[in-house]
């Protein structure tokens, strides 16, 4: 989710006087642009080392890790190892070479296709090299010129730009309803009918990756039903966590069968790279021969393909990694509401904390709260404008199961330093609630 994309853009290019498509580039404009010129690590692209772990070291200090999507902790699973030491010996590192249409078809890929679609209880699924390029082209290759995308207002960046790339292409109309308000889609779906020429696609994610809360998918897949439209939910985050054997958020709601496209990224649970759509045959079949993410790139390489087999194997079989990301999840979220911080509404594993900025700007905000977790060794992300609406500063944790109770207790006492140090206000004012209740739906 990037919100106001091309409004950062835009002033860079005014301060720049538009002369050269270069000279934005020595400006404070674009995405994070403050943070880029001051040449700024450790808010933007902070260097980490490779091994995702519950704790990793930054700076030259041992921080406790809560910003990795490594949910289930199989990052380096011994099993996921093993099977991608036998791949690489099999199949070295180039193969398939060439595109799935071309010359980058294997069984291989097909019989993983055929798992994924039998765990999704979908006909059938297609594999993506990213779940951002799953999305976008799985949108472009669906929406044609009379058709109309209704998507979720806070939609991941890959929804949002897959909206575009089909409205640039092929004409497709764009249509934006308030985030999981119920009545609101209705509104959009009746007005959308009144004036209809061809289909409806609706888009929400499943879990949203940033507040934490699920799209309300009873309703949604009720919604989509009564008004003659498909639904296709990006479910990055709930795959793998949500749902029976981490079948995903429409499983955790018994809806899996009213979901006409169901999307999962193996960047997540998956601890590794790659995404897939799954559905009808038919509705597969359309999507592998025309979404051009994919036509059109290098097929998924064999070594991922193998060992994300045996992940999925893991997965399914991770009951007891789904349970241990949920004690610490509920012992962290607990814990931080305990000390009288604003925490998300904790549907799922994500424990998104909010923080009044007050008079401060966010930049002043975001940078000594963060600075002091860091320096006492808590590695949070602080989120703030493009990525959340201005005004609004978040921090976003994410438990897992490599997590440990000590963790959570040592986080828990930093917290509280940094509440009775930096003497924040957490207090809420009811505009400030008001605020995030708009934008979110949700009451912190
Ligand atoms: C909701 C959502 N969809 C899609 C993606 C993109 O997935 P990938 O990292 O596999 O490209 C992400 C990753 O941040 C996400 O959060």
């Amino acid at each position: 989710m990037l919100l106001d994309q091309s409004a950062e853009q835009e002033s860079a290019e005014k301060a720049a006087g538009m002369t050269d498509v270069f000279a934005k580039c020595s400006t404070d404009g674009g995405y994070f642009g403050k943070m880029r010129i001051i040449g700024d690590d450790d808010f933007t692209r902070p260097t980490l080392p490779p091994n995702p772990n519950r704790t990793m070291e930054f700076k030259g200090r041992e921080h406790i890790m809560w910003s990795i999507n490594n949910y289930l902790g199989l990052a380096n699973h011994p099993d996921v190892i093993a099977t991608a030491h036998s791949a690489l010996d099999q199949f070295g590192v180039s193969s398939p070479m060439g595109s799935r249409m071309m010359s980058g078809n294997s069984p291989y890929h097909q019989s993983f296709e055929r798992e994924l679609a039998e765990f999704t209880s979908k006909e059938a699924a297609f594999l993506f090299n990213y779940g951002y390029m799953g999305v976008q082209g799985t949108i472009q290759s669906l929406l044609g010129k009379d058709d109309v995308m209704v998507m979720d207002k806070l939609s991941h960046a890959c929804i949002v730009d897959g909206a575009f790339l089909a409205q640039a292409m092929n004409g497709t109309q764009l249509r934006v309803f308030k985030h999981n308000n119920m009545d609101n889609l209705e509104q959009v779906l009746k007005r959308t009918n009144r004036d209809r020429k061809g289909g409806v696609l609706i888009m929400t994610e499943g879990v949203y990756g940033m507040t934490g809360d699920l799209a309300k998918l009873k309703e949604i897949t009720a919604l989509a039903r009564q008004y003659d439209a498909r639904l296709y939910i990006d479910d990055a985050h709930g795959w793998g966590t949500m749902g029976a054997m981490g079948r995903g958020t429409a499983d955790h709601f018994g809806v899996q069968d009213e979901v006409d496209i169901y999307f999962g990224t193996f960047a997540k649970s998956f601890a590794s790279i790659g995404g897939f759509s799954a559905s009808t045959k038919e509705v597969i079949e359309w999507i592998t021969y025309n979404a051009r993410t994919q036509v059109f790139a290098k097929s998924l390489p064999m070594i991922y393909v193998e060992t994300l087999r045996k992940t999925l194997e893991l997965v399914r079989s991770g009951d007891d990694r789904r349970a241990q990301m949920w004690r610490i999840s509920n012992s962290l979220k607990d814990g931080l509401r305990d000390l009288g911080f604003h925490i998300g509404p904790g549907e799922s594993p994500i424990c998104s904390v909010f923080v009044p900025l007050g008079e401060e700007s966010m930049e002043a905000v975001g940078a000594k709260t963060a600075g002091f977790l860091r320096s006492q060794g808590v590695f949070v992300t602080a989120i703030a404008y493009p990525v959340i609406p201005l005004g609004l500063l978040m921090f976003r944790m994410i438990p897992t199961a490599m997590h440990r109770d000590e963790d959570v207790a040592t986080t828990l006492e930093v917290f509280k330093g940094m509440r009775d140090n930096l003497g924040l206000r957490l207090s809420m004012t009811a505009e400030e609630e008001q605020k995030i209740r708009k934008v979110y739906g949700i009451t912190p």
